[in-house]
């Protein structure tokens, strides 16, 4: 049974939820374009619209889109998510877009990369998907995010080149070591700390073990990288790693320190939230 136009569905719900978040919902839960979403004839079923409700309730409440629909857009392609991952954010999509030109300049036919913290997969999958020259290792401590990730790279087609490791959370990118060395790295480690600003949406959406550290030190997987980089990745190798803006100076002193050839990048929001190092 058809109740209502879809058009007028999103005017009668502009109050409780943007309208961008009201189309993805509709997409979602009537499986329609957005394009189709707006034609006079589109009608909204009663039991799409029932779907389209619970899912504005949960939203009001404070969960996650992307959680309540179990998918995001992560460079242009759809990764699933689930409570157990990040949901992967646009300065992640900056770190790629780098480290795909870096791949694009690399002549080897065959071309190693590692990850460490692979949540849903949306990095590695990427860069297996836009260069078949690659293969990827990656570290991650939750099973239940390897489980997503495997899920997503069988969706892509590229789980023959993705190799997943799981560790113990005390481990940083030692645990790469015998695997390597790599021509390139890459990384979005957990690297808030406490103190930060942090919204109560993402702490109440987000896995604590994929936004702290476990040491409690957001400096520990910058410093810890800069440790092992030298031993993980070839001569000519790079890595990059997401940092947090409020700590990017430090963490370009840290690694210049260390005496590498090191940058930072900004993101789309011009934000510097990429630290490239070349050993
Ligand atoms: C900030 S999330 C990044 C996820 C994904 N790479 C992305 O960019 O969307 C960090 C990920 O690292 C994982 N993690 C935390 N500590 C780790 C460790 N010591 N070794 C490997 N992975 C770790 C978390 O479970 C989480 O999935």
């Amino acid at each position: 049974m058809y109740t209502m136009n879809a058009r007028d569905w999103i005017e009668s719900h502009k109050n409780k939820l943007p309208a961008h978040e009201l189309e993805w919902i509709l997409e979602a839960c009537l499986k329609l374009t957005r394009a189709e979403i707006y034609l006079d004839t589109q009608l909204v079923s009663e039991q799409g619209l029932g779907r389209a409700e619970h899912i504005v309730h949960q939203r009001i409440a404070g969960k996650s889109l992307q959680h309540l629909l179990g998918k995001t857009i992560f460079y242009g392609r759809e990764f699933q998510v689930n409570d157990s991952t990040l949901i992967p954010r646009p300065e992640t999509e900056t770190l790629c877009e780098i480290a795909l030109q870096r791949i694009n300049n690399e002549p080897s036919d065959e071309i190693k990369v590692a990850e460490l913290g692979l949540g849903t997969g949306c990095m590695a999958i990427t860069i297996l998907r836009e260069d078949p020259r690659t293969s990827v290792y990656a570290t991650e401590i939750l099973p239940t995010a390897i489980d997503l990730a495997k899920v997503n790279a069988l969706a892509h087609g590229v789980e023959n080149r993705l190799q997943i490791f799981q560790v113990p959370q005390a481990i940083g990118f030692e645990g790469l070591l015998p695997l390597g060395p790599f021509h390139l790295i890459v990384s979005n480690p957990p690297y808030l700390d406490k103190n930060d600003p942090i919204t109560a949406e993402v702490l109440k959406n987000e896995p604590h073990s994929a936004l702290f550290p476990v040491s409690d030190d957001p400096m520990w997987f910058y410093e810890n990288f800069l440790e092992y980089a030298s031993r993980l990745l070839l001569p000519g190798g790079r890595g990059l790693l997401e940092v947090p803006h409020n700590r990017a100076d430090a963490i370009l002193a840290r690694a210049r320190k260390h005496d590498f050839y090191a940058a930072v990048y900004n993101d789309l929001f011009g934000r510097p939230r990429v630290l490239e190092v070349l050993v």
